[in-house]
């Protein structure tokens, strides 16, 4: 089972399109880590560390101890010798999984739907604070891969938008704050992980298709620079700690083993100063995954509980045997180290405090192997006061996209409010009755899979409108609810005695390792779940205010009902998180003003947005093959293009007051004129190697030493390097495997787009100032989300991109100058030729509103040389 893209390319030649197949092509030696700008002072001290280490030591810190092995999903081995634990990975993007006492955040695609750089922020730091004093080191998120490119993906909502500056700013912010709180970010799946289905060949085998090898995302160089890769510019610019490589193959060669994105793209070009781990299971070679790039193997076995790993022990062996060069496992340990003390885990770092696979106090410290009965849950409360920035940001995401006659706010003086909907209510199982989220019962706060958090409590809807019109009508408000959607003659008989009907509706989603109600993550349709365009239907008929609110993990079909009159307001609220039912009332009572934009569009039908999903093996037994055809032009870059007409397009948000956009001004800053834009040129210095040599006899398992069943130790059985080892395929000759220039320790050229964090420095400077007024003209305080809009002129470009936005809050009667800037990266297109970023010559103009297409200022963009 070892996939690389030479034997890849081995495999793909017998089969009859071979030629067609989509390559990677081969990127070594893989760039070692240079300290660069603000990773100084880390590299320094994890320079010292390492060159302390043992060769069994440096290995212990890039290799999982095994599935189930320790506390957090997963962890590496420690250094005892040194008093320092294994380090733990934890999931996920929304707080912490497979824990108490912690909080239940809102969803990355709601964080997107605030369009809030400083609520990012907050909700980054929360967690982070939440995942340090649970003894977590590294916090698996955020999402930036899924971007979005299929409305049905299963795991967007864990990500933020199908925008990638919209992503990338949400990104940067959320890493800022976790990083700041003290634990490592990291930002993933790097790259291509755009659906669940077929992402890993043993998942798919379970729901019957018998492949032998994951999806193969398929994306042309300049796609993945202006889309996929842009987010990951701004994560590893705010310095991420570290990059999950992702289950799928890109160009038929392993997200963890494809020397072109890692080696290349992410070290080469970003400059990337941190460390890659793969994905849980996404690791499925051993020398070949080391030198394209792969820094750190999660959880550490072959596949999850197997015994074995292709590092661990092989890795010890592979500098043993002088297959792999020892500077490579000093860079692993060296990057490694750096994000540790980059944010401050030597200050920081408290052991585990709680177990990932059991609730109970005892239980087995050694889970996988039932070894070792101990106190595994301290059930050390760490919510604090996190309640309240979950309820801000799930009210501050709220989208009012139907508001007819001031529907909304509610006023307090309604006298019969009926609830109809089982999303109103609370799961009859739990809030946390399903492992991982995966059923969908009661009110949808969070999509499942690995990217959720058990909730420590959800406020349905239902408990808080009832709450609400009671306490403010001192008892005198009737409020009914039916939470049976099959119910609709109930359902009837409450909504024609209503001055409001409340109707809950909603569509679920997750990841691949569950299949709720026939839907393996994906989702095998955009339609509403559990009958709920009966649910609207039958309130629509018998209440002509009906007021319909959508918790979904990205886009559903409205078109039947959203436009009928009895409809009097639609509200989407995403996945909020435990406040869902606190924040949801905030916004109908009229306490805080929506202000929320969609972060992705709502279309007519499914095919408006492009190429579906490949639910079907298209290459025979071999890896399906996901050819990204749609390029750059997803989402409403898609319906732009072909002239569709959405429902609701991308940015759109309503208000309960109204604002008006005028005076846009472009100015070209000094910068434009003194900018030469400089490739960058000349030779890395040589990789370091740190510490003394190793031999086989200090590598030996140490006598007396207690095994833990299955463990996977760096450590050798005995002398005979085969026989440790194991592998059948042991002692190949290594010429017939390695790639040219993989072992290559010299000074290698630098590519002319790096240069820093994120690339080119030059890529950041500012170009433009861009000025322009908005006016609250309503009657109300207010939050309006200025976006700024560029098209960059080009025949293949799309009409228009999303490059800044901002969140401001505006009296009645008063305007506010927003000013914001264009960096030369905002205007430039990648040019695959030349491998660097280019300004082309078409002209350039800028639109300012507050949706993709309620742009009513424009200005063209002066030219700079
Ligand atoms: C994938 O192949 C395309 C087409 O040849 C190429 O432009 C792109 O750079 C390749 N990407 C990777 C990661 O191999
Ligand atoms: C590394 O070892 C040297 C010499 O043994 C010692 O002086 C130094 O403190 C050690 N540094 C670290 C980071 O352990
Ligand atoms: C590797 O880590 C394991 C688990 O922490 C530990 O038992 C072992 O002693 C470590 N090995 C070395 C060489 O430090
Ligand atoms: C799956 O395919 C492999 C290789 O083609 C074959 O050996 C195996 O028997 C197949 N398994 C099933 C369940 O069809
Ligand atoms: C070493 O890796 C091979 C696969 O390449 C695997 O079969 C073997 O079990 C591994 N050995 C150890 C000790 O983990
Ligand atoms: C809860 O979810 C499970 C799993 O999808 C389902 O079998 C069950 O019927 C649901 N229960 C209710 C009350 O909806
Ligand atoms: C779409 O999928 C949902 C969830 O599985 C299901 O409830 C619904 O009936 C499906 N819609 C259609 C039109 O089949
Ligand atoms: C709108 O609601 C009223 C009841 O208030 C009902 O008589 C009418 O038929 C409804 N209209 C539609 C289109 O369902
Ligand atoms: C809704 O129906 C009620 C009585 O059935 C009527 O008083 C009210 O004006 C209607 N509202 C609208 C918006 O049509
Ligand atoms: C090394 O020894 C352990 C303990 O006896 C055993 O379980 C394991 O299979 C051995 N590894 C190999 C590769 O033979
Ligand atoms: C060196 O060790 C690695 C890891 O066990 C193994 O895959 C490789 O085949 C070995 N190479 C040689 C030349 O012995």
């Amino acid at each position: 089972m070892k996939f690389a893209w030479f034997e890849v390319a081995a495999l793909t030649a017998s089969v009859a399109n071979a030629n067609s197949l989509a390559y990677s092509p081969p990127y070594y030696p893989s760039p070692w880590m240079t300290g660069e700008g603000d990773w100084s002072e880390a590299y320094t001290r994890a320079v010292e560390f390492v060159s302390n280490l043992t060769l069994a030591e440096k290995v212990n810190l890039t290799t999982g101890s095994g599935w189930m092995q320790e506390s957090c999903v997963g962890e590496t081995g420690g250094i005892p010798r040194l008093g320092m634990w294994g380090m733990c990975m934890q999931d996920a993007p929304l707080g912490i999984r497979f824990s108490d006492y912690n909080s239940a955040f809102p969803a990355g695609v709601n964080v997107a739907a605030a369009w809030d750089k400083r609520l990012a922020y907050q909700r980054g730091v929360a967690m982070g604070e939440e995942h340090r004093d649970k003894g977590v080191d590294v916090q698996l998120g955020p999402v930036a891969g899924p971007l979005g490119k299929f409305p049905d993906g299963g795991r967007n909502w864990e990500g933020f938008s199908p925008d990638p500056v919209l992503t990338g700013v949400m990104m940067a912010e959320t890493i800022k704050g976790m990083q700041d709180a003290g634990v490592i970010a990291c930002a993933k799946h790097f790259i291509g992980n755009e659906q669940e289905h077929f992402r890993q060949s043993g998942e798919a085998q379970g729901y019957g298709y018998n492949i032998s090898q994951s999806l193969s995302s398929n994306i042309d160089d300049k796609t993945m620079h202006e889309l996929y890769l842009w987010p990951f510019v701004d994560s590893i610019r705010a310095g991420v700690g570290s990059v999950m490589c992702s289950y799928n193959q890109i160009n038929n060669s392993y997200g963890c083993a494809n020397s072109y994105s890692l080696n290349k793209l992410l070290k080469g070009e970003l400059g990337f100063q941190g460390f890659v781990m793969s994905d849980w299971g996404a690791h499925h070679s051993g020398v070949e995954s080391a030198l394209a790039g792969l820094d750190m193997s999660m959880p550490g076995d072959v596949i999850l509980g197997s015994p074995y790993s292709y590092w661990g022990t092989n890795l010890t062996i592979s500098v043993l045997n002088g297959t792999m060069p020892e500077w490579r496992v000093d860079d692993m340990a060296v990057r490694i180290m750096s994000a540790y003390y980059k944010v401050g885990r030597d200050r920081f770092r408290t052991p585990p405090n709680f177990s990932s696979w059991t609730r109970d106090e005892y239980n087995f410290q050694h889970s996988m192997v039932s070894e070792d009965w101990g106190k595994v849950n301290e059930r050390v409360n760490v919510q604090r006061d996190h309640a309240q920035i979950i309820r801000k940001i799930g009210s501050d995401s709220t989208v009012l996209l139907k508001n007819k006659g001031g529907a909304l706010p509610l006023t307090h003086n309604e006298k019969f409010i009926s609830i109809l909907g089982e999303d109103a209510g609370s799961n009859a199982h739990g809030a946390n009755g399903c492992d991982d989220r995966g059923c969908d019962n009661g009110t949808l706060a969070m999509g499942w899979g690995s990217g959720t958090a058990n909730y420590p409590y959800l406020i349905t809807p239902e408990q808080a409108i009832q709450n609400e019109a009671l306490e403010y009508s001192n008892g005198q408000t009737n409020v009914f609810a039916v939470t049976d959607n099959w119910a609709l003659t109930q359902m009837a008989a409450l909504a024609s005695q209503a001055d409001v009907a409340l109707v809950f509706v909603n569509a679920d989603s997750g990841e691949g390792f569950i299949n709720v109600d026939g839907n393996e993550g994906d989702r095998k349709n955009l339609t509403l779940w559990k009958n709920g365009e009966e649910v609207i239907k039958t309130a629509s008929q018998h209440c002509n205010n009906t007021i319909v609110v959508i918790h979904s993990t990205s886009a559903v079909l409205i078109s039947d009902w959203y436009d009928n009159d009895n409809i009097t307001a639609i509200i989407w609220a995403g996945l909020p998180g435990q406040e869902s039912g606190h924040s949801l009332v905030d916004v109908l009572y009229g306490r805080i003003n929506p202000g929320g934009k969609t972060p992705f569009t709502w279309g007519k039908t499914r095919k408006d947005y492009g190429p579906p999903l490949v639910t079907v093996p298209n290459n025979g037994a071999d890896a399906p093959q996901d050819n990204f055809e749609d390029g750059v032009f997803i989402d409403y870059r898609r319906f732009d293009k072909d002239n569709i007409e959405p429902i609701y397009e991308f940015g759109y948000g309503l208000s309960y007051t109204k604002f008006a956009f005028s005076d846009i001004k472009v100015t070209p800053l000094a910068s434009s004129q003194r900018g030469e834009y400089k490739a960058t040129t000349g030779k890395s210095q040589k990789a370091p190697v740190l510490g003394e040599p190793s031999t086989v006899s200090d590598n030996l398992f140490p006598e007396g030493i207690k095994r833990v069943r299955q463990y996977l130790y760096p450590w050798l059985n005995s002398t005979d390097l085969r026989a440790s080892s194991g592998d059948p395929d042991y002692g190949m000759d290594s010429k017939d495997y390695l790639p040219e220039g993989a072992t290559d320790g010299s000074p290698q050229d630098l590519l002319p787009s790096s240069g820093s964090s994120g690339g080119n420095p030059g890529l950041f400077e500012d170009l433009y100032q861009v000025t322009a007024t908005i006016t609250n003209t309503g009657s109300v305080t207010g939050d309006e989300v200025p976006q700024l809009y560029l098209s960059l002129g080009g025949n293949d470009d799309p009409t228009k991109v999303l490059r800044q936005f901002d969140r401001v809050t505006i009296a009645p009667g008063q305007s506010l100058q927003w000013t914001t800037t264009l960096t030369r990266r905002d205007v430039s297109n990648w040019d695959v030729a030349s491998q660097n970023w280019v300004i082309s010559g078409a002209q350039k103009k800028v639109y300012v509103g507050n949706s993709s297409r309620k742009l009513p200022l424009s200005a063209d963009l002066p030219s700079v040389e």
